[in-house]
């Protein structure tokens, strides 16, 4: 096997390592907060591998052949056949990113205030978009998650045990819906397996309940179906991707990760019902139902890019990539969610900062250090990303304290991931002199991406 990357390079852009000085001078402009940093001031991006992937020069290709008509455009139609060819659904609509699916999808299915949404575990997005829908989420993820040393092959997966107890207890017509994350990012990036996907839909279908998969990195699980569970070894990605969906009534998915492309979502679903409700939505908030906040091209990148996303080569080099870096890691001794999961290394920050208790985000001083150690950018999963309950504005607990690398897709090098495991194993051998954090501006929604903090002395 050889242990390039697929492909080479015919484009590049120059990345450079600013002084040790002016990262300490931009992180404190920043106010301390990454997302505040700019593009500029980071040598190894890895705040998300969302939208931040290199297209194919099929996909460069294809976009000049983009339909830009209001109304019926070519492009549409090849994305939705593409669309209907991997997940066997006839009723797709293009959105602007994933959270133009969720917000034209959940508040048909949230009719009521208080109405819950069960969930292996939600994004923030997601999470943020069932609470402005009037429903409550719910994340049932399995407690081996929980362990981060542990072997477990499916460590995204849905706890059914719970999930059968809630629905029982709370009644299955107060549940608006029940959401599959895959992978499960929260959790680590971790794959949920198919016989837990089937079970999960047995259990909606005795209920009446609708399954949806958030399937923003869809391709990825696949992949860890094909090597990780029993009698699935010899199938295509294609045809692991149709039998997940065949077990779901439709998906909300950002076409930045898995779709590889840099801007673009999906929703799409198996019946009218949902379909037409959800058009009722898209028109006023993303566009005509052939175009969705996208324009042609933006369309025509997509579709081929759904394609290259389940190549068997280029999922063995993405998947390969991330557990390159999560060993390197690992070797170091730096603790992590083992196995790694699909699209990025998660560092467990509740062990490599015991001294920094959870209301003072471990794992976003951690996010500190590392901009600051050797100018890598990644961000923080945990207390911080999790924020507080709307009604009583308490911190929800977090079950993890993360720090996440994502690694886009298709744009670094092995010797780029060598140089972040340097970085982070240089900041854990002085892992005592990292301090915590506090806000000094705190805002009410998604308060992570716009927050300030000080260091607490
Ligand atoms: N669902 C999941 C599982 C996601 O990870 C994301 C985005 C979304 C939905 C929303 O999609 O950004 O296109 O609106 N995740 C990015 C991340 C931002 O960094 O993990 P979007």
């Amino acid at each position: 096997m050889p242990r390039g990357e697929p492909f080479k390079i015919k484009m590049v852009e120059p990345i450079r390592l600013i002084s040790r000085e002016e990262r300490e001078a931009a992180i404190r402009r920043a106010g301390y907060n990454v997302f505040a940093l700019r593009s500029h001031e980071v040598y190894v991006d890895l705040l998300t591998d969302s939208g931040t992937g290199a297209m194919s020069q099929e996909q460069w290709a294809a976009m000049m052949r983009g339909d830009e008509s209001y109304a019926g455009a070519a492009s549409y139609y090849r994305l939705r056949d593409v669309v209907e060819e991997i997940t066997g659904y006839p009723y797709v609509l293009p959105t602007h990113q994933g959270r133009g699916a969720e917000q034209v999808v959940l508040p048909n299915l949230v009719t009521r205030p208080g109405m819950y949404v069960l969930s292996n575990m939600f994004f923030d997005t997601t999470r943020a978009h069932v609470q402005l829908a009037g429903g409550r989420p719910v994340d049932l993820v399995t407690p081996e998650a929980m362990d981060t040393e542990s072997e477990y092959p499916f460590k995204g997966n849905m706890d059914l045990d719970r999930l059968e107890a809630f629905i029982r207890d709370h009644g299955a017509e107060d549940i608006a819906c029940i959401i599959m994350t895959v992978t499960n990012n929260s959790a680590g990036g971790q794959p949920v397996s198919m016989a837990n996907i089937r079970a999960t839909s047995e259990i909606a279908r005795r209920h009446g309940i609708p399954l949806l998969f958030d399937a923003a990195r869809y391709a990825e699980n696949c992949w860890f179906v094909r090597q990780r569970e029993p009698g699935y070894a010899g199938k295509s990605p294609l045809e692991i991707a149709r039998e997940m969906f065949s077990y779901g009534d439709g998906l909300m998915m950002s076409a930045k990760k898995d779709g590889l492309v840099n801007i673009g979502g999906l929703a799409a679903f198996r019946d009218k019902e949902l379909y037409e409700k959800a058009c009722g939505r898209l028109v006023p908030y993303e566009g005509f139902l052939t175009y969705g906040g996208l324009a042609g091209r933006d369309m025509e990148a997509m579709a081929v890019g759904l394609r290259e996303a389940l190549d068997a080569d280029y999922l063995a080099y993405r998947v390969g990539q991330v557990e390159y870096l999560g060993q390197l890691l690992r070797d170091g001794g730096v603790p992590i969610q083992w196995p790694v999961g699909g699209h990025a290394v998660f560092v467990d920050a509740r062990k490599f900062l015991p001294h920094i208790p959870p209301e003072q985000f471990p794992g976003h001083a951690l996010a500190i250090e590392t901009y600051l150690e050797g100018g890598v950018r990644g961000v923080e999963v945990g207390s911080l990303m999790m924020g507080r309950d709307p009604a009583t504005g308490r911190q929800l607990p977090s079950p993890f304290e993360f720090f996440r690398l994502a690694i886009p897709r298709r744009v670094y090098t092995s010797r780029h991931l060598e140089d972040v495991a340097d970085t982070l194993i240089r900041v854990y051998r002085r892992r005592e002199r990292v301090r915590g954090v506090r806000f000094t501006y705190e805002p009410k929604v998604l308060r992570h991406f716009t927050a300030r903090f000080e260091f607490v002395e």
